[in-house]
């Protein structure tokens, strides 16, 4: 089939209004809104703006009403407690108005927020569904994440609820929640009013009886009371959700989703860029926490009456490489989306697909890569053993849905390796120099895009618009800069090469090595440190914490090391998979004194590396490369 992607793209060029106005018809609206954009609204404008609407009516209450009450909507397949159920639209709308009966009676109200720190099962997706029902706003946080983590989030979004469980399974162990989540209460500056914990037979935890409720108790009672809960009308521009994510410092950044724009731009990419028909089994195999689970594993195929696969377990170990293969035929899997990370473990394992061959795989039609660079030797390894099209694409927590990639909805266009094709509709993305200057064909420089932003896209930063304009905004003025570098080439074909800032990405996980700069230096014994991300042939990057200790101190280094190893994972995460921490006598400086961390990054990967011509001192280099060489990262001077 020829690909209609030029005519879609240009009709949006042509006319951005109509073109969503087109796309918001796929939309139930309780009042269609008065204008499709409004530019005096909002930080940079507002999409839909007058229009009413509930998200939870959306996913739940039209599909049921269209008939789709015994169609399943989200398969919870489980390795990790042998677990399989299926969940019709009708069993999930039944779950959810009891919870939002819940909510509602411990004084949640339109506007309120709910945190839900809450691993991979069901509830969590009732959870968020329950709080769109009453116009409530949700904040997931992951599991992966520390208490400190979660008590800034508790504080910034001064939750009324918090929505948990007992705990979660990590391989074979369960990781118990409940007393994360009283750290960080207890931490937090704002106390929320309640905690709802579901109680998980692995692993019960002890509740609080002046501040925890029993999510299945409270459920239970809620639906033998029969009150049924409306879908609260809320306007387009009304938030549905905040999810947090890593900015430039150690304070992560609220992203803020509005519920009209969000639903429109999901439901067209649902069907124009990744092609799926409601009835269809889609699988994003990531986690709730995380933006590709907010849009891919529940929002999206709910919103497009599909089914949603909902998967505990990890790529490879639960029990081992072959678990994809094995729920792409037992649930009839018709498109995947994974982080290329997934498939570097799997290819790991199993180089020869042995194990893919063990299955019967025919459902499957596309595999999806994001959330990390799609090396091209990955891509022609998935290709080749799964022999289906393997779509890079690429987008960030503040886009919300994909900004440029193939789109098997619209007609395949050539595959180039290395690029994640090209912009959707929506994004007119460009490449800027420093200055603000576009730069020639094929040239590498600042990613960014024209505003407005499409629909879906992040309307500002949770209480914080000028933190938003400051950080997005105000570097390119009329842009929206992206923070990520790359180049467009003479077939208009976009390549992300790399990030601008200090974010870094392990395992198709964001993290900020600025944050981890911030705890290696509140130990006492660090006088200054350096974390940069490291080339690890499975997670993409790995932290490495290079540190500096105080002249009086007269420990051995490897104790203070050990120790500023497990400070990192106590106050950010086991996510951030912090593993590395060298002591080195100095650290290489310009002579203005800005670290630099580029060329160390050089030396540990083995890429060739110039001196730079404003080092204060050279032979720190040598020591740097001495220090990586003694913990086995193998240096090309
Ligand atoms: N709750 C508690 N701990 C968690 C967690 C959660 N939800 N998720 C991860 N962790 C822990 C892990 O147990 C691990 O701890 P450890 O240091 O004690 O071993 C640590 O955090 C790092 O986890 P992870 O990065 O997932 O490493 P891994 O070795 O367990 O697995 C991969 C590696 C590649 C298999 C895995 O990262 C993966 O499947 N990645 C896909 C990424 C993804 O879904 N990205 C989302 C964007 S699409
Ligand atoms: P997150 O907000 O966690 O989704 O991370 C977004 C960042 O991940 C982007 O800004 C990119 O740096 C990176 N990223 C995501 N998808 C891709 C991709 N397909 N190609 C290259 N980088 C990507």
């Amino acid at each position: 089939m020829a690909s209609s992607y030029s005519d879609v793209y240009d009709a949006w060029k042509q006319d951005p209004e109509s073109f969503w106005a087109r796309a918001a018809e796929d939309i139930d609206w309780l009042r269609w809104p008065e204008r499709g954009f409004d530019p005096d609204r909002g930080v940079y404008g507002h999409w839909f703006t007058g229009g009413e609407t509930n998200t939870c009516f959306n996913c739940l209450d039209r599909q049921v009403a269209s008939g789709r009450a015994d169609q399943p909507a989200l398969i919870y397949d489980s390795p990790v407690t042998g677990t399989v159920e299926h969940w019709t639209y009708g069993a999930i709308l039944e779950e959810v108005v009891a919870l939002a009966a819940v909510y509602r009676d411990l004084g949640v109200e339109k506007g309120d927020r709910i945190i839900i720190y809450m691993p991979m099962i069901p509830q969590a997706a009732f959870a968020m569904l329950a709080a769109a029902r009453i116009g409530a706003v949700h904040s997931v946080v992951f599991g992966g994440f520390a208490a400190n983590e979660l008590a800034t989030r508790i504080s910034d979004s001064a939750a009324k609820l918090i929505v948990s469980a007992s705990c979660g399974i990590e391989g074979g162990r369960a990781i118990a929640y409940k007393p994360l989540l009283d750290a960080a209460i207890d931490i937090s500056a704002h106390k929320p009013d309640r905690c709802l914990v579901y109680q998980r037979k692995e692993l019960q935890a002890e509740l609080n009886p002046d501040r925890d409720i029993d999510f299945a108790s409270a459920v239970g009672e809620a639906k033998r009371s029969g009150n049924d809960v409306a879908c609260t009308p809320v306007l387009a521009t009304d938030p549905l959700y905040i999810l947090y994510t890593s900015g430039t410092t150690g304070q992560p950044k609220g992203v803020v989703r509005d519920n009209g724009g969000h639903m429109v731009a999901l439901r067209w990419s649902m069907q124009y860029f990744f092609g799926l028909k409601p009835g269809e089994v889609f699988w994003a195999a990531s986690d709730i926490g995380w933006v590709v689970g907010h849009s891919y594993i529940v929002y999206g195929p709910l919103l497009n009456g599909s089914t949603s696969v909902l998967y505990e377990g990890k790529p490879v170990g639960t029990p081992d490489a072959g678990a994809y293969w094995r729920v792409i035929e037992r649930h009839g899997v018709t498109r995947l989306f994974t982080a290329p990370t997934a498939f570097r473990a799997i290819r790991k394992e199993d180089p020869q697909g042995e194990l893919i061959r063990r299955h019967d795989i025919s459902s499957l039609q596309a595999l999806f890569l994001a959330g990390e660079r799609a090396d091209p030797d990955t891509v022609a390894w998935a290709e080749a053993k799964l022999r289906v099209p393997v779509i890079d694409n690429w987008w960030q927590t503040e886009t919300g849905w994909p900004v440029a990639g193939n789109p098997i909805g619209l007609g395949l266009l050539p595959v180039k390796y290395g690029s994640a094709a090209v912009p959707l509709p929506g994004y007119h993305v460009q490449i800027l120099d420093d200055a603000g200057h576009s730069v020639s064909v094929g040239t590498l420089g600042n990613v960014v895009i024209k505003l407005p932003l499409p629909p879906g896209c992040l309307s500002t930063f949770w209480n914080a618009d000028e933190r938003f304009r400051e950080n997005c905004l105000s570097e390119f003025p009329g842009y929206y800069r992206t923070a990520d570098a790359g180049y467009i080439d003479d077939d208009g074909y976009i390549f992300i090469m790399s990030r601008t800032d200090d974010i870094i990405n392990v395992a198709g996980h964001r993290l900020s090595t600025g944050s981890m700069e911030e705890i290696c230096a509140s130990h006492t014994d660090v006088a200054e440190c350096a974390v940069i991300g490291v080339a690890d042939a499975i997670k993409g990057q790995i932290p490495a914490g290079f540190l500096v200790i105080n002249a009086n101190v007269s420990r051995e280094t490897a104790e203070i090391e050990r120790e500023v190893v497990a400070l990192v994972r106590e106050r950010l995460g086991p996510v951030a998979a912090f593993k590395t921490a060298i002591c080195v006598k100095r650290l290489p400086k310009t002579r203005s004194g800005k670290i630099l961390r580029g060329t160390m990054q050089k030396i540990a990967d083995s890429e060739s590396w110039k001196m730079p011509a404003t080092i204060d001192d050279p032979a720190v280099l040598e020591e740097i490369s001495a220090a990586l060489k003694s913990r086995g990262y193998c240096i090309i001077p």
